[in-house]
């Protein structure tokens, strides 16, 4: 498989056809991935952080999570995603939880800083299927400057021996593309070769004040480095560009990509964690299967006006190829 294909989101739901087929059809469906918040805390203050303001102690508990991952299972889930809240491994759990995802057969993938990637090599190297490290930096002073925190050489570190010791886990290095660090995007293309991983990734922060003079001056420098491993997520820039427009309607990525945060709260989606309205359910003293066929998601719905979404949100490019499908197309069979 190309690595492109492994991150690019934009298909993916036609690998599940039956799946796909309940929901155009107008039945319930359950999650493909869950992703789930393993702790709020974070070492780090990354200038762009969308999540920042939802920082907190709190970890997710050995118990809870446990109770989440079989049940997620029962119902047909196939993935876990660890990512924020915080930083998910300072969840002194992290390694237990890991190997109970491992039993329920489910795919594992982490979203990390890097910073404690040496604490927890095993998990890591033998259970994932992809670690996201976010550098975000070619060099030790914009790490610094952007991130608070003098851990570059420790990532870099963590980065090579985790490439060294990988089984299955595909290991890349993202790039969130800022005014910050725009400076060192070819810099920072030097990488993949450096420490020998899969592949580095370049994506743009999500900011409300984007200038598009420099934005345009991004995607181009962007296309003269992109290639088979150096993989730049242009239908992400080109959004941004087009000031995040939703061409859809209604939210539906929801129903196939859900959101648990550390406390076991389920939310419409994790772009809304913490805000209440969007609450779906506690799995502390509810089942998943009682969150996600109650009639709480209905109402929420409801209230939900998507032109007051975040832009770019996580179910985002899933809403656009959904939109699509349900769309009428009178000249569907002229393929
Ligand atoms: C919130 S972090 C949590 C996991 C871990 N702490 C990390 O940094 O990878 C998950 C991902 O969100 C990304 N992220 C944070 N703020 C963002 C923003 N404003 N725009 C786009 N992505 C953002 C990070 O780069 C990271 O890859
Ligand atoms: S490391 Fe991740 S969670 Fe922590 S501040 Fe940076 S982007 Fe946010």
């Amino acid at each position: 498989m190309k690595i492109k294909d492994c991150i690019d989101p934009t298909s993916k739901i036609f690998f599940h056809p039956e799946i796909l087929t309940k929901f155009l059809n107008g039945n319930r469906v359950y999650p493909i991935s869950i992703e789930m918040d393993l702790s709020d805390q974070c070492n780090l203050k990354c200038n762009w952080c969308r999540y920042a303001e939802g920082h907190k102690p709190n970890v997710m508990n050995l118990q809870l999570a446990k109770k989440i991952l079989w049940e997620a299972q029962s119902l047909g889930v196939k993935s876990v995603v660890y990512s924020g809240g915080g930083e998910p491994l300072l969840n002194p759990e992290f390694e237990l939880i890991t190997e109970i995802a491992n039993r329920a057969g489910l795919d594992q993938g982490i979203y990390t800083n890097g910073c404690f990637i040496d604490t927890q090599i095993k998990p890591l190297s033998h259970l994932m299927k992809f670690v996201y490290i976010s550098l975000d930096a070619a060099t030790k002073e914009t790490y610094e400057r952007t991130k608070h925190s003098d851990e570059f050489e420790r990532v870099l570190h963590n980065t090579r021996t985790l490439a060294e010791q990988k089984r299955k886990a595909r290991v890349g290095l993202g790039f969130l593309v800022s005014p910050e660090n725009s400076d060192e995007i070819e810099a920072f293309a030097d990488f993949l070769d450096r420490f020998d991983i899969d592949y580095i990734h370049y994506r743009p922060a999500i900011t409300s004040d984007i200038n598009k003079r420099w934005l345009r001056s991004v995607i181009r420098r962007l296309q003269k480095i992109e290639g088979p491993r150096t993989l730049v997520a242009n239908y992400k820039f080109q959004d941004l560009l087009n000031d995040g427009k939703r061409t859809y309607k209604e939210c539906f990525g929801h129903y196939f990509l859900s959101g648990i945060t550390a406390d076991g709260s389920v939310w419409l989606c994790l772009n809304h964690r913490y805000h209440e309205q969007f609450k779906l359910g506690d799995a502390n003293t509810e089942t998943l299967y009682e969150i996600w066929r109650g009639k709480r998601i209905r109402e929420v719905k409801k209230r939900l006006d998507i032109s007051k979404c975040p832009i770019l949100c996580r179910p985002h490019e899933l809403n656009k190829v959904l939109d699509t499908l349900i769309k009428d197309n009178e000249h569907a069979n002229f393929l």
